[in-house]
């Protein structure tokens, strides 16, 4: 009997840091620095290989919210993606694995364009950095796109996390009319059921009072977007895959290009990319 396909890979940098990519979706759903987990997975997180995993980082693409033409979020965080490149130890001492994947009859028969996805993740020390590339690899036919990093930090206490660099952006407030504000605070908190898509935000976040009361810092290239998101106590009774009391323990701070797609004209490609440090 053939061997079942393996469904994760890890990134072991030794010294007890680790990350751990479940191939359904690409999915990032275990980042270990010195055996301290930095990624929130709910507890009632489905792995059936077809539902998006809840918590870690699933894969936005090409669609951010809902579609008319496939799943909520897109398609790339509900298909099984190759591995490209295995994790191999780089002269540095830090750990870099590949993934990728192509269209094929299940992606163009919602999104019918030819295109390729590459996912490079290197594992160092404190950070973990992620490379992505889109290509568009038709001759005829330019296609649009989002593209988000669905990231779910692990918290003690959302309540205490502060977010700095999103004062003066302006945003959508998802959670009222949609409408636009603009931020007036220096740091934001998370008091409530938050959903917020802010625009031309800075390179650089710093999220307070991550696991061990630390500091992560997030650096982003071509993503134009921070998505801020928590769902509350409500909210949370809603999703079934994420558990009533889970709220408080996770914060989901989410670099994207979103508010406005990216447009690739054929036979080019675009490129991302995002490192997490701990501090
Ligand atoms: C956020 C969106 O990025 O993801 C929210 O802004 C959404 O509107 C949330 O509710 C979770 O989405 P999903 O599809 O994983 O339940």
């Amino acid at each position: 009997m053939a061997a079942a396909p393996t469904s994760v890979v890890v990134l072991d940098r030794g010294n007890n840091t680790t990350c751990t990519i479940n191939l359904h979706g690409a999915t990032v759903v275990s980042w270990r620095v010195n055996n301290q987990e930095q990624l929130f997975v709910s507890k009632q997180a489905v792995f059936d290989g077809k539902k998006a995993i809840r918590g870690g980082i699933p894969f936005v693409f090409p669609q951010f919210g809902s579609w008319n033409y496939g799943p909520q979020h897109g398609f790339a965080r509900v298909i099984r993606w190759h591995v490209e490149k295995s994790p191999e130890r780089l002269p540095s001492g830090d750990i870099e694995a590949m993934f990728c994947i192509v269209d094929n009859e299940v992606t163009r028969s919602m999104w019918n364009f030819p295109f390729r996805l590459s996912y490079r993740l290197i594992l160092r020390e404190k950070e973990l950095h992620f490379n992505i590339g889109v290509y568009n690899v038709g001759k005829e036919a330019t296609f649009s796109f989002n593209l988000l990093l669905h990231t779910y930090f692990k918290v003690p206490d959302v309540r205490r996390c502060q977010i700095t660099g999103l004062q003066g952006c302006t945003f959508v407030d998802k959670t009222r009319d949609g409408a636009m504000y603009q931020e007036v605070r220096d740091v934001v908190t998370v008091n409530e059921y938050t959903d917020r898509v802010y625009q031309n935000t800075p390179q650089e976040h710093i999220i307070t009072n991550v696991v061990s009361n630390r500091k992560m810092r997030i650096q982003k290239y071509n993503f134009p977007d921070t998505v801020v998101w928590n769902p509350w106590v409500e909210k949370a009774r809603e999703i079934q895959d994420f558990g009533d009391d889970e709220y408080p323990n996770m914060i989901c701070v989410e670099a994207g290009h979103v508010s406005a797609p990216v447009i690739l004209l054929p036979g080019t490609a675009f490129e991302a990319s995002e490192i997490l440090q701990v501090m």
